[in-house]
């Protein structure tokens, strides 16, 4: 059996890789370590929770006496476990700092002396690149990340670089475009507008509204990912983009249409704080290993609007019961 270790693994796309593995890879033993912090929930593993190839372990990747030993007795690593909000990081940055640089380092640490580790995924993001005004970002290019989240991703990213480099640790880097689907936390923009607009409640649009983002349907990420595991070169950077470049009004336009909803929900609200205008991936380096994204943008956003419409156990008690997300959501948005 090939030991995979999942960190963040009950998280939004760490959830959605945990099923995936499980299904595609019957000689896989999947151990999933996550804290369980706001967005990690029970919930998005509820069926493979007592499943034979997979344990779950609640712990922080920062306590090294916790992540040490499941990093030393793995085959592969997949390396998810982050805080991911960038409005969050712009309201407090400590969490990004310790769990986004310092916990990658424990881990890396622990890395260097597991025995078998033959693939260690270090999931960046594109916004590790900036904004992009024109073109589209390849792998080789300048890291200039413009706020505290993606300035941690990019700490973390070169970190792990260097542990190949100096160490021989076997890292590979990926850099995904915005991913959407099923049990993404309703704090990002597609479930937010999703479970808003179910609510005929506003949807708080930032700014003109016309920043660009490449929107990578998470099933897609999940098959690059398992073919980088597979054929990926240690050392080298991959890029993983949907090809589907839309502005935010556009996305938000749809997402109504999906549910029947007017237009009059769109708030224009203040914008996000040196909000990136656009980022754009070119993806040849992984088209040539033989991936290519499958899931056409109309589908996938229609299937995850649906998803959410017909999951409302999921999102409903944390945008109304949960104490925490409601205080935030008054600090972000109740200007
Ligand atoms: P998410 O916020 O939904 O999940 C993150 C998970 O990490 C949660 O389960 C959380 O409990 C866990 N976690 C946080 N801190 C931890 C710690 N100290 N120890 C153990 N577990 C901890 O995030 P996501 O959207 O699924 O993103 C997963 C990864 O993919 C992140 O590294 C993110 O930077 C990267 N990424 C995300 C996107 C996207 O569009 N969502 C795009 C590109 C890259
Ligand atoms: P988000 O889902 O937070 O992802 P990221 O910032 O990592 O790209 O936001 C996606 C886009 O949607 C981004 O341009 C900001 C915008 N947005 C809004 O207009 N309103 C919102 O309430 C949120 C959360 C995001």
């Amino acid at each position: 059996m090939v030991e995979v270790l999942v960190t963040g693994g009950a998280g939004f796309i760490g959830s959605n890789f945990v099923h995936s593995a499980l299904a595609r890879h019957p000689d896989w033993r999947v151990t999933t370590l996550d804290k369980l912090t706001y967005c990690g929930r029970r919930e998005n593993l509820h069926d493979v929770m007592d499943h034979p190839r997979h344990t779950f372990v609640h712990g922080d990747i920062g306590d090294g006496s916790v992540s040490g030993p499941l990093v030393e007795r793995a085959e592969v690593v997949v390396h998810f476990a982050a805080e991911t909000h960038v409005d969050r990081s712009i309201l407090a940055a400590g969490e990004f700092i310790r769990t986004d640089v310092e916990g990658t380092f424990v881990l890396l640490e622990a890395a260097r002396r597991a025995p078998r580790l033959r693939r260690f995924v270090q999931i960046s993001t594109d916004e590790v690149y900036g904004s992009v005004p024109e073109g589209a970002s390849r792998e080789t290019d300048e890291l200039k990340p413009r706020n505290p989240y993606a300035a941690s991703k990019a700490g973390a990213d070169r970190l792990a670089y260097s542990y190949w480099a100096t160490h021989k640790v076997p890292v590979i880097i990926t850099r995904a475009s915005n991913n959407y689907g099923p049990y993404q936390f309703p704090e990002k923009v597609i479930p937010l507008f999703v479970t808003n607009a179910i609510d005929g409640r506003p949807v708080p649009l930032y700014g003109d509204g016309r920043n660009v983002r490449d929107w990578l349907h998470v099933e897609d990420h999940c098959a690059a990912l398992d073919l980088l595991i597979e054929k990926g070169v240690n050392g080298e950077v991959y890029n993983i983009g949907g090809g589907n470049e839309v502005m935010n009004v556009d996305l938000t336009h749809r997402i109504l249409a999906c549910l029947g909803k007017p237009a009059s929900l769109i708030e224009p609200v203040p914008d996000r704080p040196g909000h990136d205008r656009r980022y754009c991936l070119d993806t040849a380096k992984l088209r040539a290993l033989g991936w290519m994204p499958r899931v056409p943008f109309e589908r996938g956003l229609r299937d995850t609007v649906e998803w959410y419409r017909r999951n409302e156990w999921w999102w409903r008690p944390i945008k109304e019961q949960d104490a925490a997300f409601k205080s935030y959501y008054q600090a972000q948005y109740g200007r």
